[in-house]
């Protein structure tokens, strides 16, 4: 948080879950990962519970994420160190250890709904009840495919972007962006600490990427649709949007599934520095759910698009960095992230408050 002598203000809350990784990721083998400045290790215990440590033996400091995990235990890959999950030291060979009672910090972790979930802050606080409920990673009735993306730039600005879809009319051209996006005013609008920018087009040829959904449907994918994007930010870094296409004049977001390709754009994003991020993303939808070609395809294209998302992103963390201080526009397009940036503001000062 220190430049020099100057101080600068945090920019991710840490009272509140953050998903740190997806469970295969830790099958069997430790996983060393920064999660809001703070170097951990993930793995499993003897019971399958997931733990979180940090990513420092405290013999000598080497990361334990460089170790092996050995019946729930995590060993050190240096000298072999034995560490509980709790943090305290379980033994070593030749040693007794077990007088070193300060061992290292632990964290609160979680798996559910698919991914492992970590809270950075004050452990007392820790809620399991406060992960957000991600419905359709526990109904049959959907479908889901993802991916990790580390990415260089400030959360905040993938958030900006999730929450300001005009950029798909050149960032994506060839795939979701449509002059349409552009020409279409959104609404945005705060509850609480959840804010929603939404647009509707109507009548309107579907993209590329649509016209692929569509067809993935079984169904007519060359004819004038409706289309919907309603992005909904939730602190810290969840974004999910409701996106899809129907057959115009049936219904829209309602439309029958013979009409209709739809789903959930899934945005988990976690803080790894206060310039890069953990971007878990993935696509969630409630048709054709048993056609798991169709997944890996909406999988493909997805990967392909965010990676777009990418290279745009960090180029712009760079031009930031080279202008600090610099003041910036703020267009209507834009009050999705500034909400967004003000909410994480306000659970900032409260923390820091309290
Ligand atoms: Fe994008």
């Amino acid at each position: 948080m220190q430049a020099g002598s100057e101080v600068t203000k945090p920019v991710f809350p840490e009272n509140t879950w953050y998903v740190a990784c997806t469970p295969d990721e830790i099958e069997g083998k430790p996983l060393g990962r920064v999660v809001c400045g703070i170097s951990l290790v993930l793995f499993k215990t003897a019971e399958g519970q997931v733990a979180a440590l940090e990513d420092f033996c405290p013999h000598r400091g080497a990361p334990l994420s460089l170790g092996t995990v050995q019946d729930g235990l995590i060993v050190c890959g240096y000298h072999g160190m034995r560490m509980n999950p709790d943090g305290q030291c379980a033994g070593m060979v030749g040693q007794q250890v077990e007088r070193f009672k300060k061992g290292i910090r632990s964290f609160p972790a979680v798996e559910r709904h698919g991914y492992v979930w970590i809270w950075p802050g004050e452990r007392t606080l820790a809620d399991p009840e406060k992960i957000p409920d991600l419905h359709w990673a526990r109904s049959p009735d959907w479908a889901f495919g993802g991916g990790l993306f580390n990415i260089r730039c400030d959360y905040r600005l993938l958030i900006d972007n999730l929450m300001d879809l005009t950029h798909e009319a050149y960032v994506h051209s060839s795939s979701i962006g449509q002059p349409e996006i552009e020409e279409t005013a959104p609404e945005t609008a705060r509850s609480g600490d959840c804010v929603t920018v939404s647009r509707f087009m109507r009548d309107i040829p579907p993209p590329p990427f649509w016209q692929d959904a569509l067809k993935g449907n079984n169904i007519e994918h060359d004819i004038p649709c409706d289309r919907w994007q309603i992005c909904r930010f939730t602190p810290p870094g969840s974004v999910m949007i409701d996106v899809g296409v129907a057959h115009a004049g049936k219904g829209g977001l309602d439309a029958p599934e013979n009409h209709r390709a739809s789903g959930i754009v899934v945005d988990l994003i976690t803080p790894e520095t206060e310039t890069s991020c953990w971007y878990f993303w993935g696509m969630a939808r409630n048709f054709n759910v048993k056609d798991g070609a169709l997944t890996d395809r909406i999988r493909d294209s997805q990967q392909k698009i965010f990676t777009e998302d990418l290279e745009m992103l960090e180029s712009q963390q760079r031009r930031l960095l080279e202008n600090p201080g610099r003041r910036l526009m703020k267009l209507n397009i834009d009050q999705g992230g500034v909400h967004a940036r003000k909410i994480l503001d306000e659970l900032i000062v409260a923390e820091t408050d309290a």
